[in-house]
């Protein structure tokens, strides 16, 4: 029987053990405070940024909304981005991505405080997480950590294969699988003999953003695959990278789309956020 992987179970888990940890926090004074800056009404940015404000409400983590105009200058938005640094009642400070193109986006998220980077965008939170050393991590490679540990899937010497490179997906994945012990190939857009590639990996992760490419003979019998992809099929259904109806009865799990990867990007998110009240206490 093929393990379907429940990223809305294993997300509401996170969200109710943080949610406890929170009320804890309260009692003993200590309340977290996320900013949340959108610039221009991108739909799919709004419907993002609400989640993520629904979060924090479902777990008792204040969210403080900065709704800017498309026109706002990067120098206005450095402004902002400084001023919530400084800040002493803000935890977490998160900048909608993708921003405008007159925007530039590396600046933006190198200004925001190494501390307050809940997304764990910021170049110290990169090198913190290659190093092993502690800091924030990128959320959905945490997130799909988690799906892995609490699926009851071991890591530690697994052959992993990740298609895509990204700063957002596929580095950070390389860095917490090699982590956790596993023998990391990062395959990309220039990588020849994909297929042979991927029928060697015991745990298949797949974020190259092209809608079912993965059918069944990209994957080796009983491996565990886990799609990163969202798109609408051509009956306007969601769907993966991977062709799941071809894919699930080869392998012994597997991440539905949507209810997969999905729904752990904010329950990390959210970790995230408790962990700055840990990371800061030091420097308050
Ligand atoms: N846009 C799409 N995904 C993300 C994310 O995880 N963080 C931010 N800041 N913007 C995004």
């Amino acid at each position: 029987m093929t393990q379907l992987i429940d990223g809305k179970r294993i997300s509401k888990e996170i969200k109710d053990e943080l949610k406890e940890k929170v009320a804890e926090l309260k009692i003993e004074g200590k309340e977290i405070c996320l900013a949340v800056i959108q610039v221009g009404n991108d739909p799919a940015s709004s419907v993002y940024v609400n989640n993520k404000k629904k979060a924090c409400a479902y777990i008792g983590i204040e969210s403080d909304a900065y709704e800017l105009p498309e026109d706002t200058t990067e120098e206005e938005l450095l402004e902002l981005v400084e001023k919530l640094n400084r800040s002493p009642k803000v935890n977490g400070i998160l900048v909608q991505l993708p921003l405008p193109g007159h925007i530039d986006e590396d600046k933006v998220i190198r200004t925001i405080s190494p501390d307050k980077d809940v997304d764990g965008f910021h170049p110290v939170s990169v090198g913190r997480l290659w190093i092993g050393e502690k800091g924030f991590l990128s959320c959905t490679p945490a997130g799909i950590i988690q799906l892995l540990k609490r699926s009851g899937i071991t890591i530690d010497g697994k052959e992993c294969v990740i298609i895509g490179r990204s700063n957002i997906v596929g580095k950070p994945m390389a860095a917490l699988l090699l982590r956790e012990n596993a023998t990391v190939t990062v395959a990309h857009s220039h990588t020849k003999n994909l297929k042979e590639i991927t029928n060697r990996a015991d745990i298949l992760i797949v974020a190259m953003g092209k809608k079912k490419f993965i059918t069944a003979d990209y994957v080796k019998e009983g491996a565990v695959v886990i799609d990163v992809g969202m798109h609408r099929d051509e009956n306007n259904k969601l769907c993966g990278d991977v062709d799941f109806c071809q894919v699930e009865s080869r392998v012994s799990a597997i991440t539905p789309v949507p209810g997969g990867v999905g729904p752990m990007t904010i329950a990390m998110l959210m970790n995230n956020c408790v962990e700055t009240v840990c990371s800061q206490e030091g420097s308050k």
